[in-house]
């Protein structure tokens, strides 16, 4: 085993108390596997990867992790980093049929694996939809259909009244932005449409099945807690210009408030509009109330800073890369303190907003397995230090942070990325599904376990 130091974290931090949540995440679609194994339906993303050109090198998720056949040993793979909760999510396209009955081999896999979870004492974090919608509702119309967010609430009834008592905090949503703009109106993931029109609609039927499946799980599952994860951008100015300020402001639109806005105030940015015309969603009587539904926390996801300059139309655009800053694997830039900017600015924003955790932090890199067995990563490492002492200057500051999951817990199929993007703490080889706990992973497993060993403050 390499000597890895364990991440550097002062003892006497907010964050490195007991009572500070510490997990890892990962998803259905990147890391189960098993497509079309005990009656798995097809999902958006299985076509997606089909389509030429979508992914990169051709890749899908037919085999992934291998996680379908792998869980046990892979919740002992969690259990040995010692984190307090894992956070995962259900595929739909598993446990429903067409006709929105019940697949129980697919209902057991997530009963097993949830039992053997909390056996080990890990928190089970568990997302309704993490993007892998079942084919067939795409085929009626997907999230662009108001259907689409009554079939998701009948869904949320069904896992809830199955899975209740065994999950301490249900999310409805993953990162509803990313389902709605890339995948309605960009095209860069499933089910690859390109339609602002369609886009606006998409989000707000996916937040009202959101606050739709708010009240089932309240419903089945009452001890459980509530809420929903959303990712987050950090924006700055190209030029010192009003031109290029009203930019950065409208990317803070676009990205932040068009989501968040509806989901605290309970209702959407109008700037989002001057971005948009004409691409008002079509809102119901009620709808907003039902969006603005009070949850127990907030998940936000965060991962790098953006520079903006005007696109001279009255829009915004991605800065050229040009400025030296530190990036990651995926051009991503590194910047931590955007992570305390976002939460102090949501916590003035947002006066009743409920606690936060942050559901994904992580980075990729081109990590590969060294003659010594190992596998050095070493950005990462203190990648994950600058970023857990960022929630810390938050709290400092007033805001209410509970916990923070690592993105990822192993490599895993990174959407039109395939598998060339490497955010695990533990490599993964695609070839023999061997994992190795990477350098960050052991640094973690050393800090989990002094934590456990100092005496609560
Ligand atoms: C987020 C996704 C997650 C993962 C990370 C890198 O947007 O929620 O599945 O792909 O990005």
């Amino acid at each position: 085993m390499p000597n890895v130091p364990p991440l550097n974290i002062p003892a006497d931090a907010a964050i490195a108390q007991p009572s500070f949540l510490m997990g890892v995440a990962t998803a259905s679609y990147q890391i189960e596997g098993a497509a079309d194994e005990d009656g798995r339906l097809q999902s958006i993303w299985d076509t997606y990867c089909d389509e030429p050109g979508r992914v990169l090198n051709g890749d899908h998720g037919d085999v992934a992790c291998d996680h379908y056949h792998r869980w046990e040993a892979d919740t002992d793979l969690i259990a040995s980093l010692g984190v307090d909760a894992y956070r995962m999510s259900i595929a739909w396209p598993r446990v429903m049929d067409e006709k929105g009955r019940p697949n129980a081999k697919g209902i057991a896999f997530y009963k097993h694996l949830l039992d053997r979870l909390n056996a080990k004492g890990i928190q089970t974090y568990v997302t309704l939809y993490h993007w892998d919608l079942p084919q067939h509702l795409q085929d009626r119309g997907g999230w662009a259909s108001r259907e689409t967010a009554y079939a998701f609430a009948d869904y949320a009834d069904l896992m809830t009244r199955e899975l209740a008592g065994k999950v301490t905090a249900w999310a409805t949503l993953n990162e509803p932005w990313c389902s709605a703009f890339l995948g309605y109106g960009i095209g860069r993931h499933a089910p690859g449409v390109t339609d602002l029109r369609q886009t606006t609609q998409a989000l707000h039927h996916l937040l009202l099945g959101h606050g739709l499946a708010l009240a089932k799980i309240k419903a089945n599952d009452p001890k459980a807690k509530r809420g929903i994860v959303c990712n987050t951008g950090v924006f700055g100015p190209r030029h010192d210009t009003a031109a290029d300020k009203d930019a950065t402001y409208l990317a803070y639109v676009q990205q932040n408030y068009w989501v968040f806005d509806p989901l605290m105030l309970g209702s959407y940015p109008q700037d989002l509009f001057r971005l948009w015309p004409g691409c008002e969603p079509l809102v119901l009587p009620g709808d907003m109330d039902t969006i603005a539904t009070p949850m127990d926390f907030l998940g936000i996801n965060y991962y790098f800073r953006t520079e903006i300059e005007s696109d001279g139309k009255g829009g915004y655009q991605e800065a050229p890369h040009d400025n030296p800053v530190e990036r990651t694997q995926m051009g991503w830039e590194i910047y931590p303190q955007g992570l305390t900017e976002i939460l102090v600015d949501f916590n003035a924003r947002y006066p009743d907003m409920p606690p936060v955790f942050i559901t994904e932090n992580g980075m990729a890199s081109d990590d590969s397995v060294g003659a010594d067995g190992g596998v050095a990563d070493p950005q990462r490492i203190t990648f994950l230090e600058r970023h857990l002492m960022a929630v810390n200057t938050a709290m400092a500051a007033g805001v209410d942070v509970r916990g923070y999951f690592i993105w990822s817990l192993m490599d895993n199929f990174e959407w039109a990325y395939g598998y060339e993007r490497r955010f695990g703490i533990t490599h993964v080889d695609y070839t023999t599904q061997v994992r190795t706990l990477k350098h960050s992973g052991l640094a973690v497993q050393g800090y989990l376990q002094a934590r456990k060993q100092r005496p609560q403050r």
